[in-house]
């Protein structure tokens, strides 16, 4: 098993045993995602392509009879926080607690909590970057979301998993996001990337063993998180709609860039940006896969996987308009430093961006990062397997 989930799971299992008394039930562990290519396309009902990270989000858990969730997290500053089954509904929680409230809502609103499910004690460790773009609430939706059923005794499918724990982050929690966080979370496999259909939701798995080919994926955290980045997500999503509407089509992911000219008669010039990004991340998205059924990522195959990721960069800077000077400074940086390629990862506006660099070069790409953005947290990542239970 990953050294990275039990480590948040041993860390779980301690806040429970010292909080509640007596040992959990079982621990569950969900990962955080890095999306490596395929930015802003998965409420457009296009492809992404994104991997576990090993960094996980792990709660320890086990049954309750008074129709009570506790819930404490190692990250919370509140303490043990009680919620009745009966008084959850959406508005309800403002903080944390409204991720975990959100999925017990969903579940039991689908009926994948067993009829007697009465209440559960909940204790959280995560070591996913919490704000950073790094779904920091997909994993603790999803360790939720199999912790409950798990307690629940009602076995639940990842696409289940993913679609319930949407559901809980659309509706209750309210954030407008796609679903790619959650199908990261439920889905990802060790030393792989996953090859979503955002329309379908069908998978393809595909070998994404960074080290066996002397390659690594740097994080670079900016720390930032600029406050216009919820408008703007839920603004770039309302005009990608309006956008399809116009030309006819019921997603963005339906036009290819023999459609561009005919966008342009019909879209303002911002709409016209929008959709070009949106087409040509779907075309960049099936080119590195393309490149990745190839064999390995070597000699000219590293260097167009590289052009690619820094491709998408542009494209989300300068059309989308989604990055910000911070992202911009460690993609830069990281590419004076010799980075294959970088970008801007997650929704944007801050958090993270990633950096494809040789093992050889990463202490030098880190150091040209650190030098330009002296703030940035940097860390390489593994892709790491789906939620699961641990224990
Ligand atoms: C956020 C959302 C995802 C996706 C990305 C952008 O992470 O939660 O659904 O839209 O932004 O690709």
């Amino acid at each position: 098993m990953s050294i990275a989930a039990q480590t948040s799971a041993d860390a779980a299992r301690k806040i429970f045993e010292s909080v509640y008394g007596g040992a959990p039930t079982g621990i569950w562990a969900a990962p955080g995602r890095v999306n490596v290519i395929g930015e802003h396309t998965d409420y457009n009902e296009g492809f992404v392509l994104p991997m576990g990270i090993d960094r996980y989000t792990a709660v320890a858990a086990a049954p309750r009879l008074d129709g009570v969730l506790r819930l404490i997290s190692s990250g919370g500053s509140t303490g043990v926080v009680e919620i009745p089954l009966a008084a959850i509904e959406p508005g309800a929680q403002q903080d944390w607690t409204a991720y975990p409230a959100g999925v017990a809502w969903a579940l039991s609103g689908a009926g994948a909590l067993a009829p007697g499910f009465t209440g559960a004690d909940l204790a959280y460790s995560s070591s996913v970057p919490v704000g950073s773009g790094l779904s920091s609430s997909a994993a603790l939706e999803c360790a939720t979301g199999l912790a409950l059923t798990g307690l629940a005794g009602q076995p639940i499918s990842p696409a289940e998993l993913a679609r319930l724990t949407q559901l809980a982050e659309n509706r209750y929690a309210g954030v407008p996001c796609g679903p790619l966080d959650q199908l990261s979370s439920a889905f990802a496999a060790a030393d792989a990337v996953l090859h979503i259909d955002t329309r379908s939701f069908d998978i393809a798995i595909h070998p994404f063993a960074l080290a066996e080919s002397g390659l690594a994926l740097l994080v670079m955290n900016t720390k930032v998180q600029h406050s216009h980045g919820e408008s703007g997500y839920a603004e770039r999503r309302a005009t990608c709609e309006a956008a399809a509407r116009t030309m006819e089509v019921s997603a963005l992911r339906d036009l290819t860039s023999a459609d561009l000219e005919r966008a342009a008669a019909k879209l303002d010039e911002v709409s016209l940006r929008r959709v070009r990004h949106v087409v040509t991340e779907n075309e960049r998205v099936s080119r590195f896969v393309s490149l990745l059924q190839l064999g390995p990522l070597e000699g000219p195959r590293l260097n167009s996987a590289g052009e690619l990721l820094t491709s998408s960069h542009t494209s989300l800077r300068d059309d989308y308009e989604v990055s910000c000077e911070e992202l911009d400074v460690v993609v830069d940086a990281a590419l004076r430093g010799g980075a294959h390629g970088a970008r801007m990862t997650g929704g944007g506006f801050g958090g993270c961006a990633i950096a494809l660099v040789s093992a050889d070069r990463l202490d030098r790409v880190a150091e040209t990062v650190s030098d330009a953005l002296p703030g940035a947290e940097l860390f390489t990542v593994a892709a790491d397997r789906g939620a699961f239970q641990v224990y």
